[in-house]
């Protein structure tokens, strides 16, 4: 597995993104709306959001902005895309738009948006330096940026509980390698990329949570699926029910009573230009 995942990987991800994204509103909208807020982000704004993938936080913000605003939602792999397009039109919503860039050349002019969001993209960035700098640059003066990144891995269960099994049971197929997705996890380093874009009224928020499950459902599928879908694929029956007993084993040593209980912490940066 590449450090950075490659457009072959995310065109291949591209399938279980798809089909793990919400029907409509989001499933994960208590992180979008600390995004949104921080973002400072109202109605009849016109906001620009980066790798939106199958529209978190773009759909959300569709609704907040309202018929008044708009939404711009960006992502490299046009397939990514294709969650969100299907979501906006379930909710008929008439104020998206979708643009297939790079987050590091942004095609549009200066001064043009309200804000600019993303979420758990600038990992994924070749440059984030450039990336945060072009968010600036497409801001209007005024107009404020917020990026949320995962934070610390040690209090991040479920990606922490997956990498350990997958990497564990078959290291010589998924490598040892850190993938880069782990930068800006230390709290600060999102603080001094805003600092270093030239950003204003920077200010940084760890949000520690604890997600319940229901005891005995499956809900690792989605992020095991959305991860390593390609190489699972590539998985022997055999060693695919070995997995899963396995990543059912690990949970155990995390429910409490009839729910299992999930650390989770991220980070979000925000600043005005
Ligand atoms: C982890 S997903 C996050 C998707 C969504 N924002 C969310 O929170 O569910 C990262 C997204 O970044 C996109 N991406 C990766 N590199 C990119 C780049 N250089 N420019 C724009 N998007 C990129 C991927 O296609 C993918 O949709």
């Amino acid at each position: 597995m590449s450090a950075s995942p490659s457009r072959e990987e995310w065109t291949a991800r591209a399938v279980f993104w798809d089909k793990h994204a919400p029907e409509g509103e989001s499933v994960t909208d208590e992180l979008n709306r600390i995004l949104i807020d921080l973002a400072g982000i109202g109605s009849g704004d016109d906001v620009l959001d980066l790798a939106s993938g199958s529209g978190e936080p773009a759909i959300s913000i569709a609704l907040r902005v309202g018929a008044g605003g708009s939404v711009t939602a960006l992502d490299a792999h046009g397939e990514m895309l294709a969650g969100a397009r299907r979501r906006a039109a379930t909710l008929e919503l008439n104020n998206m738009k979708f643009q297939i860039a790079r987050m590091e050349y942004l095609p549009f002019a200066d001064d043009t948006f309200d804000a600019v969001t993303c979420r758990f993209g600038l990992q994924s960035s070749e440059d984030a330096a450039q990336t945060l700098r072009e968010a600036r640059r497409v801001l209007k003066p005024g107009g404020r940026a917020g990026f949320m990144t995962h934070g610390v891995e040690e209090r991040n269960t479920l990606s922490a509980v997956l990498a350990n099994v997958v990497c564990g049971m078959f290291p010589e197929r998924v490598g040892a390698a850190k993938p880069k997705r782990l930068r800006f996890r230390e709290p600060g380093s999102l603080r001094a990329g805003f600092d270093a874009a030239g950003f204003d009224e920077v200010g940084e928020r760890e949000i520690l949570r604890v997600v319940t499950r229901e005891a005995g459902s499956r809900f690792w599928r989605s992020l095991l699926e959305r991860r390593y879908g390609s190489w699972l694929e590539t998985l022997d029956a055999e060693d695919r029910s070995r997995l899963d007993a396995a990543v059912e084993e690990a949970f155990a040593a995390h429910l409490a009573g009839d729910r299992y209980e999930l650390e989770s912490a991220d980070m979000v940066s925000w600043g005005t230009k």
